[in-house]
């Protein structure tokens, strides 16, 4: 379950990458009102540099269009047939009447496969980014600041093996997104390489994961709520609804934990008062558990919810991926539906993150 902590009043505690102090903002009013005021809430909190995510006001919008062009409706319908035989394979993959992971054995071959093919990667890259992004998780989890700084150098070494060529071959290049993205213009003025590395590291590092996550949560909930996948094979050849009902399963269980800031100037949220310079986190999963917002929070209302869903963001950050998220996870889903006459949960406690496909 990603759920950080039970909403409540923003509370101190380590935020930063050795343990120094901020604030834990938890509540659903609380995690909107810092989102939403960027002036006082900084995205700058890394010295990275991290386009767009870790730039403010101007500069942030200066970059955020283009960013957005890449993800417009016209480019994800036609990249949905594209997407369909990769999560067809995916699925087909799995083996029927026994435990399957539903993150380690469909979401993240999957995950990793649909940006791929979004991108214009070669088939063969993939091994390496599934190897990488374990060896990502595992840096995270030791805490260790020089073991994730390798990690980050390879990961950018993987990038530039792949826009290097492109700029090199100019119009030659290959005619996919990464080359859009190395010859993009931005105010008149070419992309630097840096600043290409930072929206593709953006775009992979951390949202190949976060697909593969949900794809995993979306599947165990189906997997757990016979309610859920009723609702979802009826509405199976309705993609607004499949969608909607996919964002409330993430509300649920939201797997993207938080969002880091600092703050301006001295403020107060939620009652507490924030310093100047003091880091804040916004935590995703708990306000999207509060209850003086959804009540509660574990009742499937898709509908009713999706105004204040937070799985995507809030304010000028709000996620530009969600339309590619949202299409992936949907195609991944039908697929499994057509697949399947009913998928459960796996029959022992050793096999929490698993379902039994029955065709
Ligand atoms: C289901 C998967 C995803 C979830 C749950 C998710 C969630 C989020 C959230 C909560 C934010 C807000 C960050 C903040 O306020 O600081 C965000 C921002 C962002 N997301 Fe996603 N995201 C997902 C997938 C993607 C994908 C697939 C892409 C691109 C390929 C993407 C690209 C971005 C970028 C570039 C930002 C920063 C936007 C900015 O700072 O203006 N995300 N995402």
């Amino acid at each position: 379950m990603g759920l950080v902590t039970q909403p409540g009043p923003p509370a101190r505690c380590p935020v930063g990458p050795t343990g120094d102090p901020g604030w834990l903002l938890t509540r659903h009013a609380d995690v909107v009102a810092a989102a939403s005021d960027p002036v006082t809430f900084s995205s700058a909190v890394s010295r990275h540099l991290q386009v767009p995510n870790g730039l403010d006001g101007e500069e942030h919008a200066r970059f955020r269009p283009l960013v957005d062009s890449f993800f417009a409706a016209d480019r994800m319908a036609a990249l949905e047939p594209l997407l369909r035989p990769v999560a067809a394979a995916a699925v087909a993959a799995l083996p029927v009447g026994v435990p399957v992971d539903a993150v380690e054995d469909l979401g993240r071959p999957y995950a990793v496969r649909a940006t791929c093919t979004w991108l214009g990667w070669p088939d063969a890259l993939e091994p390496t980014l599934l190897a990488w992004m374990a060896e990502n998780h595992a840096a995270t989890a030791s805490g260790d600041p020089g073991r994730t700084a390798a990690v980050a150098a390879r990961f950018d070494e993987i990038i530039r093996s792949l826009t290097e060529p492109r700029r090199a071959a100019g119009d030659d290049a290959p005619d996919d997104v990464t080359s859009e993205l190395v010859r993009a213009r931005v105010e008149g003025r070419a992309l630097t390489d840096e600043e290409v590395v930072s929206v593709l590291r953006n775009w992979t590092a951390g949202d190949i994961s976060s697909v593969a996550l949900c794809a995993g949560v979306v599947v165990r909930h189906l997997a757990a709520r016979p309610e859920v996948q009723r609702h979802l094979r009826t509405h199976r050849d309705d993609a607004a609804a499949l969608d909607r009902a996919v964002d409330e399963l993430l509300r649920i269980e939201d797997p993207f934990l938080f969002n880091r800031r600092v703050a301006t100037r001295d403020t107060t949220i939620g009652g507490a008062r924030i310093a100047a310079g003091e880091r804040v986190l916004l935590a995703w999963p708990s306000a999207n558990r509060d209850p003086d917002r959804f009540g509660d929070p574990d009742a499937f209302r898709p509908d009713e919810n999706a105004p204040h869903n937070l799985v995507y963001g809030t304010g000028p950050h709000v996620c530009p991926g969600r339309p590619l998220a949202a299409l992936e996870l949907r195609v991944v889903l039908e697929e499994l539906l057509d697949a399947t006459a009913r998928v459960e949960q796996a029959p022992t406690p050793d096999d929490l993150e698993c379902v039994v496909l029955h065709p």
